[in-house]
């Protein structure tokens, strides 16, 4: 089938009520048409999502946020021109267009324009927003590829539109605004520093007794098997644990798979390699998975964040 065919039978699928999984530039989505709430609740179910978790909003182009924000302030403007399409969600006041159940009756939606061909083309095709979150059932790996994709959530969408590997490949950074001034909700593929140098400094994220966004569940981003951050301390028997390491580690490491997310230590490579590196790592016939921490700046902090919820409430390997 050629790519333009299934776009259009994506979109008929869209228009129908229906799910379809699509590619971005970070991970893979499961989309649904934002505007009709029957729709987005089969996203919650595919997921086995807690309903307390609100959705990315899709647009074409940022022309089309106006029917589904009541307030856009200079500085989201500002971010929109600077990254869309791109790796940046805001989260802006919604519009009674926008069904409570996809902000999980939060006033707020979380905005995105993807940079991705398919996704720009899909969503040009079909006259309304997509609620899409990343593919993966509820707290596991987000997939980077459409090999990635498991069967249950594959067997609820109508589609799979395969895009090959996700460039990005970490979830997009979202925003919000209090007043003009900008916090981060959530650390991902567009770092801090790049909005800093358009908006100037970000403010501290304002506490909240709910997690805003499941990015921020202290478990979350996990793979099956458990992972344990790498503290240079040796399991009794290594040769039964894979091992997630920055750069190409020495040829001294023990452990029975080793990967590197990026050989000479790029953070753009690392956080492309992320997921699909945990996926590898999480098929092999081990008892755990040992990652080390990557340097603490740019992309390295969402690459860190994901690496210590995945790691979240492990107490070490039972020998
Ligand atoms: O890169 C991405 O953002 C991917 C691709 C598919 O676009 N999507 C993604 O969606 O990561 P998901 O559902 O896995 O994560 C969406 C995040 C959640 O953490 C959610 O809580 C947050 O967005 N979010 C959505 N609406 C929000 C709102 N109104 N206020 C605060 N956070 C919100
Ligand atoms: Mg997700």
């Amino acid at each position: 089938m050629s790519l333009r065919t299934e776009i259009e039978q994506a979109a008929l699928a869209l228009r129908e009520g229906k799910l379809v999984i699509f590619p971005t530039e970070t991970v893979y989505g499961l989309g649904a048409n934002a505007l009709e709430a029957k729709a987005c609740a089969a996203i919650f179910e595919a997921k086995g999502r807690p309903q307390f978790n609100p959705l990315i909003v899709h647009i074409a182009d940022s022309s089309r946020i106006e029917p589904l924000t009541a307030l856009v302030p200079p500085k989201a403007r500002q971010l929109m021109e600077k990254f869309w399409p791109g790796p940046l969600t805001v989260v802006l006041p919604k519009s009674v267009a926008i069904p409570d159940i996809v902000t999980a009756g939060l006033p707020s939606v979380a905005l995105r324009v993807p940079n991705h061909p398919l996704a720009l083309e899909l969503l040009k095709a079909v006259d309304f927003p997509l609620a899409a979150p990343s593919a993966n059932r509820f707290q596991g790996l987000s997939p980077t590829e459409a090999k990635h994709i498991s069967d249950k959530i594959r067997e609820r969408a109508t589609c799979l539109i395969d895009g090959g590997k996700c460039g990005v490949g970490i979830e997009s950074t979202i925003v919000g605004f209090q007043g003009n001034e900008v916090y981060c909700l959530r650390l991902g593929g567009l770092s801090i520093e790049a909005i800093e140098a358009v908006i100037g400094g970000l403010i501290p994220s304002p506490k909240s007794e709910s997690p805003m966004a499941p990015g921020m569940l202290a478990k979350h981003y996990s793979p099956e098997k458990r992972l344990l951050l790498w503290n240079g301390v040796y399991p009794s028997d290594p040769s039964r644990f894979a091992f997630l390491a920055f750069q190409t580690p020495p040829s001294t490491v023990k452990f029975k798979h080793i990967e590197c997310l990026s050989a000479h230590g790029n953070m753009v490579e690392a956080a492309s390699h992320l997921f699909s590196k945990l996926q590898k790592l999480d098929s092999f016939e081990v008892d755990g998975i040992y990652a080390e921490l990557v340097p603490d700046s740019g992309l390295g902090r969402a690459i860190n964040d994901r690496l210590r919820r995945a790691a979240f409430g492990n107490r070490g390997f039972s020998q």
